[in-house]
């Protein structure tokens, strides 16, 4: 008799070919028509899932954990960033967290410098205006926006991300600095020129354009607090693409409107989906809805990470993107 394929409840509508091939190799229960799981309807699959495949809008937090049935032994997420999952109650459940991680970097790097130009040079603003029928013609005084070239860089996180938008950033004639828990290591260092700060206090206070690529973690929760950013010089950008918690987006809101930050482009907010009404009103800002690994490449390849978490898994072995609770 075939071994029973195990249960998996997915939570979101996933592309697709991964739907296609996740029904072929599991028991796969669909989330057809993505109406996001409540905290009732997922306390029901935790407790008829043997696997969650879950994404970042299902908060997985201690007590929604506790309520899990003794099947569920894997959640399985469909992305990188797991702050919205207790992984410590999990892992006290015997229950295993995996993530996708290495895909969405090129796709969240490409986005990431995406957000800096457009913020420095007015991207947004210029295309509305051209699209209202504001355009009247060139005048060398207009739309100024500020030049990248040879100005610095400073990541806040200097993990895969941070290191593939170094990459691109150096190729538009940015230095590179970098704030970490600890330096990367030396050849990497070399081949992007890259400077370490110990100090983010100080990056801060020396860069001219900051982006964000951390993870969220208790640790980071709003690292770039009211205090750090004013600290930032008040021509430089912000770029957020990591998540909106890292960020005092209250504080960020009121320096961008008195004009104490030239400008910020975020693609993460503090209390996704809501954005701080006064963000929404300011020209010195570009905000996208949170899509910085949204290609189709990119969300087939995470649910091919997904799959294979799961069926490394099913054969008893230990899935390859494994988090544990000492990693955060
Ligand atoms: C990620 O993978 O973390 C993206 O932000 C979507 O969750």
């Amino acid at each position: 008799m075939a071994p029973r394929k195990p249960k998996v409840v997915v939570t979101r509508k996933l592309p697709d070919a991964v739907e296609t091939r996740m029904r072929e190799l599991f028991d796969t229960e669909l989330n057809l028509d993505d109406t996001p799981m409540n905290v009732e309807t997922l306390v029901a699959a935790l407790s008829r899932a043997d696997v969650l495949a879950s994404t970042i809008t299902d908060r997985l937090d201690a007590a929604l954990i506790a309520r899990a049935g003794d099947q569920l032994k894997l959640i399985a997420n469909f992305g990188v960033g797991i702050d919205h999952i207790d992984v410590a109650a999990a892992h006290a459940r015997g229950i295993l967290v995996t993530n996708t991680p290495g895909v969405l970097t090129e796709d969240t790097a490409d986005l990431t410098m995406g957000l800096i130009l457009a913020a420095a040079r007015r991207l947004v603003e210029g295309a509305n205006i051209l699209q209202a029928g504001e355009f009247h013609g060139w005048t060398p005084t207009w739309m100024l926006g500020r030049r990248l070239w040879g100005k610095r860089l400073g990541i806040v996180g200097m993990g895969r991300i941070g290191q593939a938008l170094a990459k691109r950033a150096r190729a538009f004639g940015l230095s590179i600095h970098y704030h970490n828990r600890k330096p990367v290591n030396a050849r990497v260092a070399e081949e992007l020129e890259a400077t370490y700060w110990e100090s983010l206090d100080q990056m801060l206070a020396r860069t001219d354009v900051v982006s964000v690529n951390c993870p969220h973690t208790p640790a980071t929760y709003h690292l770039l607090s009211a205090r750090r950013l004013k600290l930032m010089r008040p021509h430089a950008i912000l770029v957020n693409t990591a998540r909106g918690e890292i960020i005092d987006e209250a504080a960020l809101a009121g320096m961008l409107q008195r004009g104490e930050l030239a400008g910020a482009g975020l693609d993460v907010y503090e209390h996704e989906p809501a954005v701080n009404p006064k963000l929404l009103k300011l020209p010195n800002v570009v905000l996208l809805p949170h899509m910085s690994s949204a290609t189709i490449e990119g969300r087939i390849d995470m649910g091919e990470k997904v799959i294979i978490n799961i069926r490394t898994w099913m054969d008893g072995h230990r899935p390859p993107d494994r988090i544990i609770p000492s990693m955060l």
